[in-house]
């Protein structure tokens, strides 16, 4: 076993030879950025390695620079261990705290939980009444129901294990017994008065963002909040390099046990913030939105079909699983729901934005995107509702871009070019680097000032100054063959590190502006509308709600819709989660909108590759 030390923190892996940088981190437990999930393509896992590790293999040449490989500069994902080392993790490779969006867009409901607890009266046996216990039972409760209209109605079954506390339950305090009703079914009997809070909790599942709602199930009031960074960021950034890796010896499992153990930080997270008496045991029903490969992976279902043609997923319908099957921390005979995914590529967290915005029923033409790495998105109204999704590529999360980063402290935010250069970094920290809203506003601004041209094509420095931009030309330099804009100096940037921009950059960008634009346009084309016909734009998630729409507008991410109301919507998809939660009709709705909802598969259409090729054009 050899022993490898990181710094700054001094914490100690012992691993075999053979393992690498990134593997022993991860035994560590020290987060380092593998956006890739250690193909060596992403170029984030940068540390800082003198000896006991092996030469530096053809992506890391690629990858890095001549000057940082001179400094002992190593991809963590390639580095393997032969001896004894020490391994500085730079700041820029830290995991930091990702600004996460946790309110959103929710639509009034009617309080209707499905888990419920009741107390009420069994009267004892007598000689003359010698009927049953589950009898007795029975007889109670439909008195009770009667009297109390908010009672659960009928109850559909005795689960085996309230069964065989009937026979106490009814004989320890007189008759009286508290039942807990989770969908119907009686799960729990318990002699005496009920005590227990009834508490839920709705789980909005990202690739990157977990996020927990505590509510109380009898109120409906959100008790607290709490949200992590998915631990499963360090086996890839991506669903596909999660999906890769769940394709491993072990990987599933591990995947599986990472966002379980995630949930149970989030619910004890927010039981501590609720403060006194509430405690995790009060939880008695959790929902779960999130991509198809979210909900994949927290039900330890191998999603591995996702990630091939045809693109076809395990689950698809809701599921209603014990929560004590998955590992969660919170009351015995809790159930968990997770609602139903659309397609492979359209997931739950879709289901939760309809829900929230409540599109299906809008009278006009309604829009709701959802931009991650993926760009999912529906149209419709009450007549017919279409959805899709674009392969967008994680551009907009910050990600496979030289200058990306998440949206976190020290990321470029907002970016406004004129004489000069003017820019915000979250927390007002040194910049790192550049965030997807950041992005957009970047290159909206590069084609306003002209630096980049409607194709794409970034102009040399000589051009710029004669169209009157001397001091932005100052910040085009040529890097091999590729053209670069300064937009951070180094003695500005975190780490005395500038943030560049490439072309390259914008080719991302371009391309993932072109599908997600592309997207919309075949969802026009499929209802027979027109941008004029489109009466809200709903924008949810992070993206969508810190983006500046007139920054949207100019580089074409979405068309211009003249009679639109665009509408950041926030968390929606985690808003859909509380109402499943919340709302039994709300829960049955999610099962019907799947159902209702048609999914447009654009990878083979034509239509869409002539679409995106004229979406790439950023004046489309
Ligand atoms: Fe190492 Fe991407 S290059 S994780």
């Amino acid at each position: 076993m050899t022993r490898v030390i990181f710094q700054p923190w001094g914490v100690v892996a012992e691993v075999s030879t053979g393992t690498t940088l990134l593997d022993a981190a991860r035994v560590a437990g020290v987060e380092i950025e593998s956006v890739c999930g250690g193909r060596g393509t992403c170029a984030k896992c940068r540390v800082i390695v003198s000896e006991g590790v092996t030469e530096p293999t053809t992506l890391e040449l690629r990858g890095l620079s001549t000057q940082e490989l001179s400094v002992g500069y190593r991809l963590a994902c390639q580095a393997v261990v032969v001896g004894d080392c020490r391994v500085v993790v730079p700041e820029e490779a830290q995991i930091t705290r990702v600004s996460i969006l946790a309110d959103g867009m929710q639509r009034t409901i009617t309080l209707e939980p499905w888990a419920l607890g009741h107390t009420l009266i069994v009267p004892a046996p007598t000689l003359e009444d010698q009927m049953a216990d589950d009898a007795r039972l029975a007889a109670a409760w439909a008195e009770f129901v009667e009297a109390q209209p908010i009672g659960g109605g009928t109850y559909a079954n005795m689960t085996l294990g309230a069964l065989r506390q009937l026979p106490h339950a009814v004989r320890a305090d007189e008759g009286r017994v508290t039942l807990l009703q989770v969908d119907g079914d009686v799960v729990q009997i318990e002699p005496g008065q009920r005590s227990e809070h009834l508490l839920g909790i709705a789980f909005d599942l990202g690739t990157t963002t977990v996020v927990g709602y505590l509510l109380d199930l009898e109120t409906g009031e959100q008790l607290a909040v709490a949200s992590l960074l998915n631990p499963q960021t360090r086996y890839g950034d991506d669903v596909v390099s999660r999906i890769a890796f769940s394709q491993r010896e072990g990987g599933l499992e591990t995947l599986h046990k990472e966002i379980v153990g995630a949930l149970n930080r989030i619910v004890a997270a927010t039981v501590a913030d609720a403060g006194e008496p509430f405690s995790t045991q009060d939880i008695v029903a959790a929902t779960v939105v999130g991509n198809t490969t979210m909900q994949h992976l927290l039900l330890g279902v191998s999603p591995a079909a996702l990630a091939q043609s045809p693109y076809v997923p395990a689950v698809m319908s809701a599921r209603q699983v014990p929560a004590k099957a998955l590992g969660f921390d919170v009351h015995p005979e809790a159930h968990v729901w997770t609602l139903p995914n659309i397609a492979g590529w359209v997931g739950a967290d879709t289901v939760g934005v309809l829900l929230a915005t409540g599109i299906y029923d809008d009278e006009g033409i309604s829009l709701a995107i959802d931009i991650g790495t993926n760009g999912e998105m529906a149209m419709g109204s009450r007549e017919r509702l279409v959805t899709c999704s674009t392969a967008a590529g994680p551009a907009f999360e910050g990600a496979h871009l030289s200058c990306g980063m998440r949206a976190a402290e020290g990321a470029i935010d907002t970016v406004h070019l004129d004489g000069d250069v003017w820019w915000h970094s979250i927390g007002d920290a040194p910049p790192r680097g550049v965030c997807g809203s950041g992005l957009v506003d970047l290159v909206a601004e590069m084609l306003r000032t002209g630096i980049i041209s409607t194709t794409g094509m970034m102009e040399d420095g000589e051009t710029l100054r004669h169209n009157g931009r001397a001091r932005l030309a100052e910040r085009i330099s040529q890097e091999g063959r590729m053209r670069v804009f300064e937009l951070v100096e180094a003695a500005e940037g975190a780490g005395g590190r500038p943030v560049r921009v490439t072309q390259r950059d914008v080719r991302e960008l371009q391309l993932a502006k072109g599908a997600i634009r592309a997207g919309i346009e075949i969802l026009m084309k499929e209802l027979g509308v027109t941008p004029a016909d489109v009466q809200r734009v709903y924008l949810a998630g992070a993206f969508g709600n810190y983006v500046r729409p007139e920054s949207a507008l100019a580089i074409g991410l979405i068309p211009h819709f003249p009679h639109a109301e665009i509408i950041p919507v926030g968390n929606a998809a985690g808003s859909g989660a509380k109402m499943a939660l919340l709302s039994r009709s709300a829960r049955e709705l999610a099962s019907t909108l799947v159902r209702r909802v048609e999914y447009l598969e654009l990878s083979g259409r034509a239509d869409f590759q002539e679409e995106f090729s004229e979406a790439m054009l950023f004046d489309a």
